[in-house]
């Protein structure tokens, strides 16, 4: 790999001018980086939008639930917000994030697989639309919860369906060895529908299965879709009626490298739809449920990307170069997590042919602390230069953290040459903010 940088990896606002440097959103990344410090979280507005738009136009904007855990912040929720889809919170935290952005509660659909009686409750409290039950302690609670006087949930059951997706480890859930949702196969699923379907204390809307992440074959959802139809087939026979609903997850994956080539989105959306049709028809399934979705990853991912700046160039001789940056696995740890591949350039040349192989290293005291092994750079990389890497924009915030005490970074949104903080940097202030002292 020796190119410049694949352009497909950078939001579709990107322009290089013509001394090479690049803008995204009409921002140049040079100057962003100077004037909002670095590591420095840019999101492309407008890629953000057209990415909801895409779904919206797949599946109705109702029935898609951006997958907050990817990226959430006020303006992010208000963004998702405005281009009128709903959202997924994972959390208590996630809901109270969401519910201070003023997003609509009836939007909302409430996850998570061991989600406690407190945030249960402000969930039933501010009646978010669905909640999705992921076990039978839960489907205790929220009857106990109901019970005691909060208002009955519309409740969708959380299905594993026994799909193993070709992804890493730690990011599949669709298998029968999943810590979350009802087996399909045990027969738990069936069993959780009916409680639901029974009991006063829920109303029960249908079903959702998410079988994990990153995914880039569509014959897993195909499976999937299966697995869901044959359920609601069961459901119908056991309970005489149908559901409302389907929420078959999110999990399309997206290009990290210029060697990812993931599904569009159209792609996805025509095999979910094809094949949950006709798995329906072939299994007699009466109900036409509304068929909803839950992308993160593929709304938020492609449309950030991370600027940080080089502090140290290590040639180690006979072994390999090191380019050290000014953040690293705090900021984005999915490299030493799951051994996440990203590519990396300079704004200043981004047009630049990339020569030079070296290891892209952050700042942490870990020798796993490496961004990118083996990325490639223009020859002339130095100390000093704003370094990129694209495609940053899901589960790197999200899962940044405070390691070795590195202040999180400030994140910015940017369109049309206006570029805005939309979460700021944090200060060594903020480290000391919850310490009590003695
Ligand atoms: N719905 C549910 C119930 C989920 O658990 C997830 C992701 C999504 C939707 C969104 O999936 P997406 O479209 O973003 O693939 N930290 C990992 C990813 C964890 C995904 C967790 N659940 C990573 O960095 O790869």
């Amino acid at each position: 790999m020796t190119g410049p940088i694949d352009r497909t990896l950078l939001p579709p606002s990107a322009t290089v001018n013509a001394d090479g440097r690049l803008s995204v959103g009409g921002c140049d990344l040079v100057e962003l980086a100077s004037g909002f410090g670095t590591p420095l979280i840019v999101y492309d507005e407008g890629a953000l939008r057209a990415r909801c738009r895409e779904y919206a136009e797949q599946f109705g904007a109702e029935n898609v639930f951006y997958a907050s855990k990817a990226f959430l912040c006020v303006a992010m929720a208000r963004l998702v917000e405005s281009e009128g889809l709903g959202l997924d919170v994972a959390t208590g935290g996630e809901l109270y994030i969401a519910l201070a952005a003023g997003f609509p509660p009836r939007r909302i659909v409430f996850h998570g697989n061991n989600k406690s009686e407190e945030e249960l409750r402000r969930g039933l409290e501010v009646e978010v639309g669905r909640i999705v039950a992921d076990s039978f302690d839960e489907l205790d609670r929220i009857e106990a919860l109901v019970a005691s006087g909060s208002p009955a949930p519309g409740v969708l059951i959380r299905v594993t369906p026994g799909v193993e997706v070709g992804t890493h480890a730690h990011i599949q859930t669709g298998h029968e060895d999943s810590k979350f949702g009802f087996s399909a196969r045990s027969g738990d699923a069936l069993e959780a529908a009916r409680r639901a379907a029974a009991s006063p204390g829920m109303r029960f809307l249908g079903l959702h299965a998410h079988i994990g992440s990153q995914v880039f074959d569509l014959d897993s959802y195909e499976q999937t879709a299966q697995v869901v139809a044959e359920l609601l087939g069961e459901i119908e026979a056991v309970t005489g009626s149908g559901v409302e609903e389907v929420n078959l997850g999110g999990g399309l994956g997206v290009a990290y490298t210029g060697d990812d080539r993931p599904p569009s989105v159209a792609d996805y959306a025509a095999a979910l739809t094809r094949e949950f049709g006709e798995a329906c028809a072939r299994r007699g399934v009466e109900s036409e449920p509304t068929l909803a979705v839950e992308p993160g990853r593929s709304i938020a991912g492609p449309a950030g990307l991370t600027l940080y700046r080089v502090g140290t160039i290590k040639d180690v001789a006979g072994v390999r170069t090191y380019v050290a940056v000014d953040g690293g696995m705090s900021d984005n740890p999915r490299p030493s997590v799951y051994g996440a591949r990203y590519e990396a350039f300079l704004p200043r040349a981004a047009s630049a042919e990339r020569t030079r192989t070296v290891t892209v290293a952050g700042k942490h005291c870990e020798q796993g602390d490496v961004l990118i092994h083996d990325a490639a750079l223009p020859a002339d990389v130095s100390v000093g230069d704003v370094l990129c890497t694209p495609a940053t924009g899901a589960y790197a915030y999200s899962m940044a953290s405070n390691y070795n005490a590195q202040p999180r970074p400030a994140v910015v949104f940017v369109d049309g040459g206006e570029a805005r903080v939309v979460v700021r940097r944090e200060t060594v202030d903020d480290l000391l903010r919850l310490d009590q002292g003695d």
